[in-house]
């Protein structure tokens, strides 16, 4: 009697340790299955479709991209935004007035030393036609103003994202050389986060 339990109570064992394992070798096989670069991120709710755009915020009004996006006919500088010095004003497209070129001082890389000139290539204002001003605008109306064909001269959503991720002017933001401080997401991330609201369809925040 008692050796015939013990029989029945190591066969269910068995069986449940089989069990176990078929089930951890079929999660095991299901999950390989899942391609391995699949957006981990589940796509947020509708309401949240705003915070898609605010997370790339902090980059856009960050002093080294607002310095050329800002309301004046002017460059600015430094974290504070002043004034550029030296009375440098936009030009009648972008490069400067005919004294003052950017170019005369700017180079296609940053100069070495504190308070020395940065550069990129191109490096310029936007044209007095379409100055691109984001200062004073709301988050939504950033927004919508970047995606404007008529205020961002003519960029359909992919080329905005490449704009944004790519271009060497924004680049700069990440490597502005000696003594001032890069935009505060690291690019790999930001550029996902371009990435993750292009793929929603690049909503705007409602207000
Ligand atoms: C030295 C000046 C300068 C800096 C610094 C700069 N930009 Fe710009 N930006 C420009 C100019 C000039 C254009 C217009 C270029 C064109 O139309 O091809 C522009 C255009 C853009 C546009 C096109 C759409 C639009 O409506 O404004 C975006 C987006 C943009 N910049 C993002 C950035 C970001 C993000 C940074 C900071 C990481 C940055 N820029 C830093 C000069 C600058
Ligand atoms: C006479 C030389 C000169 C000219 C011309 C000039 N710049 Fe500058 N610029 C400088 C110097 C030098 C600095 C660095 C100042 C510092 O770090 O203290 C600077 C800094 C800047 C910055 C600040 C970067 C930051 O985020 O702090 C921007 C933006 C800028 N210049 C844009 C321009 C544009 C656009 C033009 C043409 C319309 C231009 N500059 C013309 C010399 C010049």
């Amino acid at each position: 009697m008692k050796r015939w339990y013990i029989a029945v109570r190591l066969c269910l064992a068995s069986l449940i340790v089989l069990g176990f394992a078929g089930a951890l070798w079929f999660a095991r096989s299901v999950a390989a299955a899942e391609p391995p670069d699949a957006p981990k991120v589940a796509a947020p709710a509708a309401s949240d479709d705003g915070a898609l755009f605010t997370a790339l915020v902090p980059v856009l009004r960050h002093p080294r991209c607002m310095n050329c996006h800002s309301q004046g006919d002017y460059p600015r500088q430094g974290d504070d935004g002043h004034p550029h010095t030296m009375n440098v004003r936009r030009g009648p497209v972008g490069f400067g007035v005919t004294s003052e070129k950017c170019n005369t001082c700017h180079q296609d890389h940053n100069l070495a030393g504190s308070h020395l000139p940065p550069g990129a290539p191109g490096w310029r204002l936007p044209p007095p036609s379409m100055p691109m001003i984001w200062q004073g605008l709301t988050d939504a109306q950033l927004c919508e103003s970047i995606k404007d064909p008529k205020q961002n001269r003519n960029r359909n959503l992919d080329q905005l994202v490449e704009h944004l991720t790519e271009d060497k002017l924004v680049m700069w933001g990440w490597n502005p050389g000696e003594g001032r401080t890069p935009v505060p997401i690291l690019h790999d991330e930001f550029t996902a986060k371009v990435k993750q609201w292009q793929a929603a369809g690049a909503p705007c925040p409602a207000k």
